[in-house]
């Protein structure tokens, strides 16, 4: 076994095998060749503007990396693993290419802030990704609200029945989790934007570079002020894994809502053949398996963020190989995140609500007992903790009858409360309790159609 090309200088021979395997990173960080390529070529131009290297070294570093990125476009490319990661898989090709204009690229580099650049404008492709994937999921959302602004169904807490709802407020709900997600990453974007670049290995260099010139070119909104922090820190990434997790868990309960609702024993909603799997064995089965992948796949996202936090917990500043294990964290949450947000689009699309069933269940567990209390209080003045009681003695009389509340005879009623008049009807249906919540945010089907034209207009 011959020395490193790369760092062998002062090494005789190569690594044991089981050192190559461990120390191995190109299997993965392949997937940062463009972002590698992106930030060697600024760094070629701006060391050829600071008269560092020449303009012909410099004309042909980028040619070669033209080359290397259409190679790798292309699937020629030869990825080696006795090269340990894509940095040096990319020098050592464009070296081939180049002779010894390749060889200059790394001057007043170090393979420290290249990965830290490489992997904060991955990251920062991911945010825009995850934000554009929730927009669309955000518009599924909203269209199914729309058409269901005024379909009853169930609103649950402890998921027993607590007052009717709309299935159209119920879709927006979503809509807001999912506006306050993208936001996350949009913030983890923005905080994540600047340059490593020119950190080197840890302490700057004395060549004369121009920082300004290769953030600018890299889209970074500046250069980071402090080296050490600049190779060290993955905050960046964690930032990333948070936003993803907390979209996860979103995605999570909303894929659950769905798995409940695609049971028969709710039967609120249908998924078509399109997303759905039968069963091997029982030939009456629809299953949700999209639904249930996502929400399998948050804990894949979180182990993620738990898996970075933990390698970043306890180590020493500046550069240690730990770091190398960041990539395959967020590689893994981010494949995962990214078939999850558009599972769900494509789910939210396919599905039909079902409102008889919806409306059947609603109407299951008295859940306009609150208006009737609401009403005794407008009628009567009494105090609302008293009107609960006798909402709740006409509910257990309703109970013993049989009927739902607006189905107990108006003698009954008064026998509990002789105040009551046949007025209280009025409020019993569920129909009444959705159009009398009104109030801001509340189910009425005015204010989802409110909140409706809102995000059409936001999501524009
Ligand atoms: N493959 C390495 C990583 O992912 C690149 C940086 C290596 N730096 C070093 N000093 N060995 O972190």
């Amino acid at each position: 076994m011959t020395a490193n090309k790369m760092w062998g200088g002062r090494f005789e021979r190569g690594p044991a095998g089981i050192m190559e395997e461990i120390n191995v990173s190109v299997d993965f960080d392949k997937r940062l060749a463009d972002h590698d390529i992106a930030g060697s070529k600024a760094h070629a131009r701006m060391l050829a503007a600071q008269g560092i290297i020449s303009r012909t070294d410099c004309d042909a570093i980028i040619a070669g990396l033209d080359q290397i990125a259409a190679d790798i476009a292309a699937g020629r490319f030869a990825f080696k693993r006795e090269l340990e990661d894509i940095h040096f898989n990319i020098e050592q090709r464009l070296t081939e290419i180049a002779g010894p204009a390749g060889a200059r690229l790394h001057t007043a580099r170090s393979r420290n802030d290249q990965v830290a650049t490489d992997f904060r404008l991955w990251v920062r492709d991911a945010c825009a990704r995850a934000s554009a994937g929730l927009i669309e999921l955000q518009r599924a959302l909203v269209k199914q609200a729309e058409a269901h602004a005024a379909t009853i169904m169930p609103g649950f807490t402890h998921l027993q029945p607590a007052q009717p709802v709309t299935f159209g407020h119920h879709c927006l709900a979503y809509v807001e989790m999912f506006a306050r997600d993208r936001s996350r990453f949009d913030d983890a974007s923005a905080r994540l934007n600047e340059s490593p670049l020119g950190a080197a290995a840890l302490a700057g260099t004395p060549y004369p570079i121009d920082r300004e010139a290769t953030a600018k070119e890299l889209g970074f909104a500046h250069p980071m002020r402090n080296s050490l922090d600049a190779v060290a820190s993955r905050d960046f990434a964690l930032d990333y894994l948070a936003a993803a997790t907390i979209t996860a868990t979103h995605l999570s309960r909303f894929a659950e809502e769905i798995v409940l609702w695609m049971s028969p024993s709710f039967g609120f909603v249908t998924l078509s053949d399109a997303f759905t799997t039968g069963s091997s064995i029982m030939p009456q089965k629809r299953n949700p398996d999209a639904a249930e992948l996502v929400r399998g796949k948050t804990g894949r996202i979180l182990g993620s963020f738990v898996a970075l936090v933990t390698v970043m917990k306890g180590l020493a500043l500046a550069y240690a190989k730990d770091l190398q294990e960041d990539k395959e964290a967020v590689f893994s949450a981010a494949d995962a995140l990214d078939l999850s947000i558009a599972a769900m689009a494509g789910m939210v699309d396919d599905l039909k609500a079902n409102a008889d069933a919806m409306r059947r269940a609603a109407e299951a567990g008295y859940p306009t007992a609150t208006d009737l209390a609401d009403w005794v209080v407008s009628q009567s003045g009494k105090p609302f903790r008293e009107a609960h009681h006798i909402a709740g003695a006409i509910v257990k009389r309703a109970e013993a009858l049989g009927v739902s509340l607006d189905k107990v005879p108006l003698a009954e009623m008064q026998k509990i409360e002789p105040g009551i008049t046949a007025k209280v009807y009025d409020v019993l249906t569920l129909d009444a309790s959705v159009n009398a919540r009104t109030s801001f945010g509340g189910t009425a089907p005015v204010r989802v159609r409110e909140q409706v034209q809102f995000w059409r207009e936001t999501l524009k």
